[in-house]
């Protein structure tokens, strides 16, 4: 099969990265070897195999050259000053935490992407005319503790102390946990940065666009608005052998009609997604009618007014099922963020870049949501797209990167680093 022109281009330019693709896949392999569960990868929020990840992240920054920290909600932090006290920062970040049967390089390829490219400008010696601080979120999926983007929020200045109260399954709170881990709540309101130059993010594309396009780079236009939610149902359990249909308050079956309306409803509107992950029935038996259940809910779009409409669909089919079914369903509102742009300004930073490097250029929105969401309004944001194989699964132990993109993305970053302060 003859190459296409961009495979040559983007193979020529692998050579930039080549050092750079290898070192980013085998730290990402070890990172994975700590995880909450022997046979999958699950890092979530200060749990034990979370913080030794953390560990590993702030040993391999110090060795980078870097002036590492870890802070107050667990963000792993490398600065590397510039010679000009006065400069402003930019920071250079993506998370590592990890969903609970997760790939390896969802976040962290771009924190490893920044330590490989910041570990060659300390060893070339080559400072930067602004100061960087790659940054390690602690905690991006909001998986243990159902508050998504605690990590860069901290740093955004967009903490809210609220969310200190959340608990997980066991009932530990993030202020327990963070307590636990040696760290004090009080001190996370100080963590937010003033005066930021940019921030950039390499992340993998966690979809099939760039797959499909045969490129292996994509320059990110914005990201998807989501509402996220905890839906609690209640209803009326019972013997399943007793209770006859008619008169039944069945909390699941009210929740499979709410799942099945939202299948319905998102099918309907390109561009907008709904997912119910997670469903538990309390106590549920074999032989009991669910009288309770909790189920997340996850809603998407690509554009403000599709998410408005899609969530107002949602509410008020939950309003309508439970009259229809005499439940009660009580939603509450996990996380809302908007339709998220990427900087002009820095699309075209790293557009340049990718030319610079050799590969082809493209665009692409964001199906998923990412940290950069965090720092949109605080300062400039940029994202790079990284190819993901298999189809492009994310989310899953079937995530797949190329060692040559890998080096390519580093590459690209490396190039952007030198290039930014023309463009911003
Ligand atoms: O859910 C997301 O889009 C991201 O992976 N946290
Ligand atoms: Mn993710
Ligand atoms: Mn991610």
């Amino acid at each position: 099969m003859t190459d296409t022109a961009s495979t040559i281009q983007a193979r020529a330019a692998g050579q930039h990265g080549a050092g750079f693709g290898r070192r980013i896949l085998a730290l990402a392999d070890e990172l994975a070897t700590w995880s909450e569960a022997p046979d999958r990868l699950a890092c979530t929020y200060l749990t034990s195999a979370h913080r030794s990840v953390a560990a590993q992240l702030h040993a391999w920054m110090q060795a980078a050259g870097l002036d590492a920290s870890i802070d107050a909600v667990g963000n792993v932090v490398g600065r590397y000053a510039s010679a000009h006290p006065g400069a402003r920062t930019l920071i250079v970040g993506s998370h590592y935490d990890t969903v609970r049967n997760a790939g390896k390089y969802d976040g962290r390829l771009g924190i490893l992407a920044g330590l490989v490219v910041l570990e060659a400008l300390v060893k070339a010696g080559e400072a930067l005319p602004f100061h960087v601080e790659l940054i390690a979120f602690a905690e991006e999926e909001g998986v243990r503790f159902g508050t998504a983007y605690l990590g860069s929020g901290a740093i955004a200045g967009r903490f809210d102390p609220q969310w200190l109260d959340r608990r997980d399954e066991t009932g530990v709170t993030i202020a327990e946990a963070i307590r636990s881990a040696g760290h004090d709540p009080a001190d996370i309101a100080m963590l937010a940065r003033r005066d930021l130059l940019g921030y950039l993010e390499v992340h993998i594309e966690q979809g099939p666009v760039l797959l499909d396009s045969g490129l292996p780079l994509g320059v990110v236009t914005a990201i998807a608005g989501a509402a996220r939610y905890r839906v609690t149902i209640r209803g009326v359990g019972g013997h399943a052998g007793t209770v006859p249909m008619a008169a039944r308050h069945d909390a699941f079956a009210a929740a499979a009609e709410l799942a099945l309306a939202l299948e319905q409803r998102c099918r309907q509107t390109p561009g907008v997604v709904g997912t119910i992950g997670q469903i538990a029935v309390t106590d549920g038996a074999a032989n009991v009618i669910p009288g309770q259940c909790e189920l997340s809910l996850d809603i998407r779009a690509d554009h403000g007014g599709k998410l408005d409409a899609a969530i107002g669909y949602v509410l008020a089919k939950i309003r309508q099922i439970e009259v229809s079914r005499g439940v009660a369903i009580d939603v509450r509102d996990l996380h809302r963020t908007p339709v998220i742009p990427c900087a002009p300004r820095m699309q075209r930073l790293l557009a340049g870049s990718i030319e610079r490097v050799g590969a082809a250029v493209c665009h692409l929105p964001s199906g998923a949501g990412h940290d950069a969401a965090m720092f949109h309004g605080v300062t400039e944001i940029g994202m790079l797209f990284v190819r993901c194989g298999n189809g492009g699964v994310s989310h899953s132990p079937l995530e797949i990167v190329a060692e040559e993109d890998a080096g390519l993305a580093a590459a690209v970053l490396l190039d952007a680093l030198k290039n930014l302060h023309d463009a911003v």
